[in-house]
């Protein structure tokens, strides 16, 4: 067994707009950060994954960069920055960023020169084509609606934009660009970085044939066969690692859209030496329709346990896998796959058992350790994402019925996890003195970190005490993994096990009372368990998660 720090910690991420405001401006900052890391320090994570800090127009909430080495001044600097790093490293927190690579903002420098003509020594940074008769070069969509290429009325000529038209593609193909990059990464090493997560890394290698995708592909099936995993993009990673990453000891994952069990591996090998980890997203796509995410189906549920054991058993001695359930990016973990009415306690400490218990490095999105849940604004000018509104032009102009449209937002948008964090029930939440950037939901007085703290049978204590157990046995960090019952429909059972321990997991996913004989177990210790239940009585009642060992 290759023991190794991030393997054996549980990382915490913060999206940093919504988690706390130290200024008053209504947009979190990082000295709201640093007010909060003992409060992190205190849930028993030993990792800090942080979304984009860096200087951004905002186009996409920092995930369109336009200065690499700057930390934007709306979040306080690189004074703040150099602060945050230093109060987390007392701290034995480890810090990892992101590295947003596949585009730049156009408002970088870059693009700026690029956009002055085909001599300039940055034209080649971008990727800029002929388009045919008044048409893009191709079909190509964008993943936030409409054609993934914007024409330049100065140049005669369209770029690649996978994002909006604001975050053009970057062009791994000039090896200028790619030591732009691996400067980067040096120079927020040396400062003494942890880590990186990699925005959409499974796209950095384009097709440069710009094939046109088969007609009628919806989204999810052009981002599987021509976005991701182009055809370079196992030899840039690897010159990466030998060039940068393998210099340093720090952690990396890559986040891969358009990744599957046939190409998963690949980037996380140990012998390829390329990343240590990559965020697939077999179980969070897994409602999505024919018409993508807005267009959202039941879950699956045998199918969702299987995503779990197909990752676990592809990557079993050969690779890491990352565990996580929601962030910035998709609705909370509680109101997608758990009961956020009824049971939300109970359903909010199942899904941390299940984040805890399996194996991979487990990932907890802020708020999730409370409970929070989705929230219902009223009307689209409510919503601030950029997916969502531009989905929503998008529906409008193909005179889809709006208000079955507004409730697919409701379940779907990216701003279900990017409400303001909720501290306490003062007005706006103890997230700020003002009003924030995007409306608090309205559950604030009744779900709060405060409150947590007062009861001791919180969502919040749970989530310590889960993730104490967790680093207190290398069985559930190491050891192997099996479902034991695929077939069940309610309840999800697996077993954790190693040559000193065996630990079995038995998670009821429904909201009703399922009978479960447990007679194997009456010999194991029951380890934790949401429900205060100290005899078994035969049957699992709603959202119990119970775990024993021998
Ligand atoms: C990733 C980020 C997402 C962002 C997109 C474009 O998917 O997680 O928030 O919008 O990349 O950078």
């Amino acid at each position: 067994m290759n023991r190794t720090w991030w393997k054996e910690g549980v990382v915490y991420q913060i999206y940093p707009r919504s988690f706390k405001d130290s200024s008053g401006n209504g947009i979190g900052d990082i000295y709201g950060i640093i007010d909060k890391l003992d409060y992190i320090k205190s849930l028993g994570v030993n990792m800090i994954w942080i979304c984009p800090i860096y200087s951004s127009p905002n186009d996409d909430n920092g995930y369109d960069i336009s200065d690499y080495r700057k930390i934007s001044e709306e979040f306080g600097g690189n004074k703040a920055f150099d602060i945050l790093l230093n109060e987390m490293h007392k701290r034995d927190l480890k810090l990892i960023m992101d590295l947003v690579a596949n585009h730049s903002s156009d408002e970088h420098k870059w693009f700026q020169e690029s956009k002055k003509g085909e001599d300039n020594p940055y034209h080649n940074y971008y990727f800029w084509k002929k388009g045919k008769a008044d048409k893009p070069p191709n079909n190509w969509l964008s993943v936030f609606s409409g054609s993934a290429w914007e024409w330049d009325p100065n140049l005669n000529k369209y770029y690649l934009h996978s994002f909006t038209k604001k975050q053009p593609d970057l062009n791994w193909e000039n090896p200028k660009v790619r030591e732009e990059i691996y400067d980067i990464l040096n120079f927020w090493f040396s400062k003494g970085v942890d880590g990186f997560r990699m925005d959409v890394i499974s796209f950095i290698s384009k097709r440069l044939d710009f094939p046109q995708a088969k007609k009628g592909s919806t989204l999810s099936e052009m981002m599987e066969n021509i976005y991701a995993n182009g055809p370079r993009i196992h030899e840039y990673l690897k010159e990466m690692n030998e060039k940068v990453l393998s210099k340093y000891d720090i952690v990396t994952v890559g986040e891969g859209p358009g990744v599957n069990l046939e190409t998963g591996l690949n980037y996380v090998d140990k012998k390829e030496k390329e990343l240590n980890m990559v965020f697939h997203f077999d179980h969070l796509q897994i409602d999505f329709g024919p018409e993508g995410k807005f267009d959202p189906q039941p879950i699956d549920f045998l199918k969702f346990k299987k995503v779990f054991s197909d990752w676990d058993s592809l990557l079993r001695n050969k690779g890491w896998n990352s565990i996580f359930l929601g962030n910035h990016d998709f609705s909370r973990i509680v109101s997608r796959f758990g009961n956020d009415q009824k049971y939300r306690n109970e359903s909010a400490k199942l899904l941390a058992t299940l984040l805890m218990t399996l194996r991979g490095t487990p990932y907890v999105y802020q708020g999730d350790e409370i409970g929070m849940t989705n929230v219902k604004y009223p009307s689209i000018d409510y919503y601030d994402d950029v997916e969502t509104r531009n989905a929503w032009k998008e529906a409008k102009g193909n005179n889809k019925n709006m208000d079955d449209f507004l409730k697919a937002v409701h379940r779907q948008s990216r701003d279900n996890a990017r409400t303001p964090l909720q501290w306490n029930d003062t007005e706006f939440a103890g997230f700020s003195t003002n009003k924030p950037w995007i409306n608090i939901n309205s559950n604030y007085k009744k779900i709060n970190v405060e409150s947590e703290e007062d009861y001791s049978d919180s969502i919040l204590n749970y989530y310590r005490e889960i993730i104490r157990i967790r680093k207190n046995n290398l069985t559930l960090i190491y050891g192997d993994f099996l479902d034991l019952e695929p077939d069940n429909e309610k309840l999800y059972i697996y077993k954790r096990w190693d040559k000193q321990k065996t630990f079995v997991v038995i998670l009821n996913f429904s909201d009703d009372k399922i009978l479960c004989d447990l007679n194997d177990l009456s010999s194991m210790t029951l380890v934790i368990g949401n429900y205060k239940k100290s005899v078994y009585d035969g049957s699992m009642d709603p959202w119990e998660a119970r775990v024993y060992s021998y």
